[in-house]
């Protein structure tokens, strides 16, 4: 049967493709409406071949809701993610408002789809970074038990949502011209030309908040706090996809041979990986798709039980609207 959709943030860099992802994957509707803040209230968002109009998010908008799918900052979720609960709705949340909350589920369906079924009215959709990564680590954790993962990240500037991609578009149209670029306002450096080693704030450990969401979220989602972490998190300037240099630690060695044997037979998972042929996961190849890509893997060349890949996915598809979809999918499947 149909459920009543609302769209939270559709005006967004991740509403867009939520409302892209319901049409293309047929998601059951009995109707849909869109809301954002009052800046975006009257203007319009095709659907299904027709014009809808972008509402103001209030209480009024979100009565006889069952779904909301909801990307608005974590402040906002803060406030109306419960708020559209209490009205009824079961809410998938993008921001990180309620990931490390016990009482709230943080779902890759990859990896720990029962755990929808846990929800108390809000599901949390990770990290972007973090998603890709549980999905590949998924299938070597349950064959050889991992016991620690050492990632740097290479994300996208669509990973900060619209302001973070108008960035790099006018600094790089500034810089074509032979003008001086504008003063950076999202990022705290140019991103242009460069690489910037934070995202989100610096925390007293040294590690800036989205790395301690690579730890603390991997561990949650994988229902296993002994995993170590240790990540460092560059924005660079590409406006999709993001890559990642990971290095597991197995407990039994993998080869890279098995490794691409438990990922070819996993879902979500693409090999791809011939590099005689120049053949590896590329950011703008796997921009607009839903699969996480991993290749160059490699063992370790002193530690037997180590191993090296290159892991890429679309942070606004997998990374965020793709997966969140999946979720209420998920939990109609399940609840069916
Ligand atoms: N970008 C990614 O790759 C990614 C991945 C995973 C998770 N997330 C998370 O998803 C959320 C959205 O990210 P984004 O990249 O889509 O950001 P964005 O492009 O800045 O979009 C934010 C959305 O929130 C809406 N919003 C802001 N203030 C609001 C308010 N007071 N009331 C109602 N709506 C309001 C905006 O509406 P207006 O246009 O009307 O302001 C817009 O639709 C964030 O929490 C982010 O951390 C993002």
């Amino acid at each position: 049967m149909g459920k009543h959709v609302a769209v939270v943030g559709a005006s967004g860099a991740v509403g867009e493709r939520m409302i892209e992802l319901l049409q293309s994957r047929r998601f059951p509707l009995a109707s849909i409406r869109f809301l954002a803040s009052a800046r975006s209230a009257g203007r319009w968002v095709e659907f299904g071949g027709e014009k809808h109009p972008i509402q103001e998010l209030s209480e009024k908008t979100l009565l006889g809701v069952d779904v909301v799918l909801s990307s608005t900052p974590a402040s906002i979720s803060r406030e109306w993610s419960p708020k559209a609960a209490a009205l009824g709705a079961v809410v998938v949340d993008n921001s990180s408002a309620f990931r490390m909350d016990p009482e709230v589920p943080l779902v890759v369906p990859e990896v720990n789809p029962q755990d929808v079924l846990k929800h108390k009215g809000i599901i949390a959709n990770p990290n972007c970074s973090t998603i890709q990564m549980v999905v590949a680590l998924k299938p070597l954790h349950d064959a050889a038990r991992i016991r620690r993962v050492v990632v740097s990240t290479y994300q996208s500037v669509s990973g900060a949502g619209m302001k973070g991609l108008h960035e790099l578009e006018t600094q790089t149209n500034a810089s074509a011209r032979g003008q001086a670029p504008p003063r950076p306002s999202k990022f705290a450096h140019p991103i242009l030309h460069n690489c910037i080693p934070q995202i989100d704030d610096f925390t007293p450990s040294g590690y800036t908040k989205e790395e301690l969401k690579m730890v603390n979220e991997t561990r949650k989602i994988m229902g296993d706090p002994s995993i170590a972490v240790c990540p460092t998190c560059v924005r660079v300037p590409v406006p999709y996809s993001h890559s990642e240099s990971i290095l597991v630690e197995t407990e039994r060695p993998i080869t890279p041979e098995e490794a691409k044997r438990l990922w070819s037979d996993a879902p979500g998972v693409l090999v791809v990986d011939d590099p005689a042929r120049f053949e590896y996961p590329l950011a703008a190849a796997a921009a607009g798709r839903d699969e996480v890509f991993v290749g160059r893997v490699r063992q370790d060349l002193d530690r037997p039980n180590a191993l090296l890949f290159w892991c890429v996915s679309d942070n606004l598809r997998k990374g965020a609207a793709t997966n969140a979809v999946q979720i209420a999918e998920t939990l109609l499947k399940l609840t069916a």
